[in-house]
Parts: C-alpha cells; structure tokens; sequence
C-alpha cells in the first residue's frame, strides 16, 4: 500500500536524540527546548517561539493568552480539523462556524465581512462587538491555511483592524507557506502575520517531533503569559505556589532536539512537496471532472497534502473512486468533515444553524493522495497512473 504519509527524519535527529539520552535531560528542562524555539522563531521572523505538547495545545494556549473565555466567540472556518473548535470550546468560548473559498478551501474573507458587518454590532457601554444573534463578544477571527496554501491574509486582517480583532493563524498544515500580497509589501510566512500564529508538529506535518506543538507571536506580554500558562502558572518568585488555573503543556528536551534537526532542513522539505505538487499536477492535469490544488498568484503553497476534488464530470463519486484507488493500493483520506455536521456537536442549535454550502459540497467531494515526504517518484507516477486508468474505465 502506497500510504498517504511517511515521516522524513532529519540527518542530526539521533545526533541530538542521543545528546538528550546520555545526558539525562530528558524531560522539558533541558536546552533543546530554547535552541528549537530559536531556530523556529528566526526562520519565520518573528519574536517568540514557545512549544506545546501538540497542535491542539497550541490552540488552546493561545486563546487562554489572550483571556479567551465564556461568553465570548472566535471565528473559524468551517471546513477544518476538529482540533479548532475543541480548542475554542475549552476556554468556554463559542466557535462562529463561516464558509469557505471553494478554490483554496479557506476561510472566505468575503462571509467573514458579512458575518461582521451584519450579523455584529458594537456595544459601546460593553465596549464589545456583539455577535446580533447570540448576543455573546466576537473575540478574534482563527483561519486556517488549510493543506498548506495561505489564506486571504490581506483582506482578514484588514477586516479584523476595521473591528479591533486579533488574528490567530491556525498554521498547523503550513510551515513555511508564504503570503505575498503584492509588490509593495515583503512576503510573511503563515502564523507570522497575526497577533499569534499555531503549528503542529505530528508525525505527518511539514516538520514533525513525533507529537508537539508551538505558538509564536511578536508580542512579548502574551508570549510571557503563553509561558507561564503552559508550565502550571507558578507564581513569578514563588515556585509551587499558583493563584490561577493553567496547564502542562511543556514539549520534552527529547521532542525539540527531534524538532531542531527539522527545522535546519525545512527548506529541503518544502522543496520536496512543491516537486510532489509539480509532478502530481503534469500527471494529473488533464482530466476532466479532478480539480487540482490551486497556488494563487499571492501564495507559496508547501502542499502538505495534495488535495483535490472529484466533481460531477468525473462520472464516479469521490467514496468509489477513493475504494478503487484502495483496490490498486494507494491510500487517500477524506477532506474533513464540516464542523457543523460533527455529531459531537449535533444537539447544539448554534452548529446546526450554520450555512456553509461550499465547506459541505468539498467535504463530500474532496480527498487527499499520498503526499509523504518519503514519497518516491515512482510512486507519485504510480498513483497518478492508477488515477487515470480509473477514470479511463468508467
Ligand atoms: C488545521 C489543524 N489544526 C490543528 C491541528 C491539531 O494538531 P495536533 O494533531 O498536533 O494536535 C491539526 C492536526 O492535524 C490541523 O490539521
């Protein structure tokens, strides 16, 4: 079976790996920790690197930060990884469920200006944009480069400056993807553009430490209170003694060490998706009914998965084509199901009043190939191959 992901281990890992061993740090005190928050945080250019135990950490860390709680909302896109609204309900605050853009699969800044211009208004005695509806504060907007290409980023964060909105980036399928609005503007990476930016580094990710996490930001005050939250929250002076809730977040010397050795080779590992994306795009190109992953002219997509769609054309639906490939051998998954079609979320009125044709129409339509980084070539021609006869049979 061709899997749809295999890990990349960098050349220093058991180097770094066996310093942690013999040195007994093991746990998170040891100096890995410090050297790959570094190494990250100069790479995307921003201030503050602080690691997670996972991606999902990552989120809550940074809605805890930045006093995220109940009563509030956060908007999220709807076709996205269940880890965002989990993250946005454990600090007690609600997730806005919005639609997405059907070429890029991200939050639509268009639906976002809508829910913000007629579905909010802003209380001046609370000094809050208050969701019309729910009556609860709408906190921050949380897109999600999705798959690895960049959101919208212009106009989001044009339109959470017209309301006074953070940006938190959901950039867990994105290390390394890059915005470049236009040529007056410099290029950013994705998570380095809003008040706090989120990776994941699970084993599939553009760069891995098995699990883990981290949230980086160029504000010092919320990467302090992000630090001190995720240890427990000992009072400053005071080890042991705590005055409010916080939690164990805190990665290990092991994982970071693993981590640092990604990080020196991250530019090799996009290089490596973009060539995956080239060669499944030739191959791929031309049949009709399979919409491809795009790259907007604005973007350096890293491909984490090459994503695509089976529309009517095809003359199969994507499950069947999906069980065909399986039958030949090649693995593929399902785009996520919409947030609000989750049964977790099932009995709770606000998901199921949510209108999101395009994140329901892709969640039934799109699916992913095998998009490793120990993807061989052949096995990229082999997929596509066993794609095209497929569809040349029905
Ligand atoms: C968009 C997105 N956000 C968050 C997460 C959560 O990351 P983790 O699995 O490290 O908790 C993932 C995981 O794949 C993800 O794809």
């Amino acid at each position: 079976m061709i899997p749809v992901n295999a890990p990349l281990l960098a050349k220093n890992t058991l180097r770094y790996v066996s310093d942690c061993v013999r040195t007994g740090w093991i746990s998170s005190a040891g100096s890995y920790i410090g050297k790959f928050e570094a190494s990250f945080a100069e790479y995307l250019g921003v201030e503050h690197a602080v690691t997670t135990t996972s991606g999902t950490t990552a989120l809550h860390l940074a809605l805890a930060a930045m006093a995220i709680g109940r009563g509030d909302e956060v908007v999220i896109p709807a076709q996205t990884m269940i880890a965002v609204p989990y993250a946005v309900l454990y600090t007690g605050a609600k997730p806005v469920i919005l639609d997405v853009d059907r070429e890029t699969y991200n939050l639509d800044p268009d639906r976002v200006a809508e829910f913000l211009k007629r579905g909010c208004r802003y209380d001046k005695r609370a000094k809050a944009l208050l969701n019309r509806k729910t009556g609860r504060r709408v906190r921050a907007l949380l897109p999600v480069h999705l798959y690895g290409h960049p959101c919208a980023m212009d106009e989001l964060l044009s339109l959470a400056g017209e309301f006074g909105l953070p940006v938190i980036e959901d950039a867990a399928e994105a290390h390394g993807a890059i915005y470049r609005p236009d040529g007056r503007k410099a290029p950013r990476f994705c998570g380095a553009m809003g008040t706090i930016g989120c990776f994941s580094f699970y084993a599939n990710k553009i760069i891995t430490t098995g699990e883990g996490g981290m949230i980086v930001t160029d504000d010092d005050a919320l990467a302090e209170r992000a630090r001190r939250l995720k240890d427990l929250a000992h009072a400053p002076g005071r080890r042991f003694l705590h005055t409010e809730l916080a939690f164990n977040y805190r990665m290990t010397n092991v994982q970071a060490a693993i981590g640092l050795a990604q990080v020196e080779e991250i530019d090799r590992f996009i290089a490596l998706k973009r060539r995956m994306a080239e060669a499944y795009g030739r191959r791929l190109g031309r049949i009709p009914g399979l919409s491809l992953p795009v790259e907007k002219s604005w973007a350096r997509s890293v491909y984490w998965m090459y994503a695509v769609v089976v529309e009517d054309e095809f003359g199969m639906s994507r499950d069947d084509l999906m069980a065909r490939l399986k039958e030949r051998g090649v693995d593929t998954r399902t785009f996520f199901i919409p947030v609000h079609r989750q049964p977790v979320f099932a009995k709770d009125s606000d998901y199921a009043e949510a209108d999101c044709p395009v994140s329901d129409d892709l969640g039934r339509r799109g699916f992913y190939l095998p998009s490793g980084l120990a993807l061989k070539p052949a096995q990229i021609r082999a997929v596509a191959q066993a794609v095209r006869d497929i569809r040349a049979d029905c």
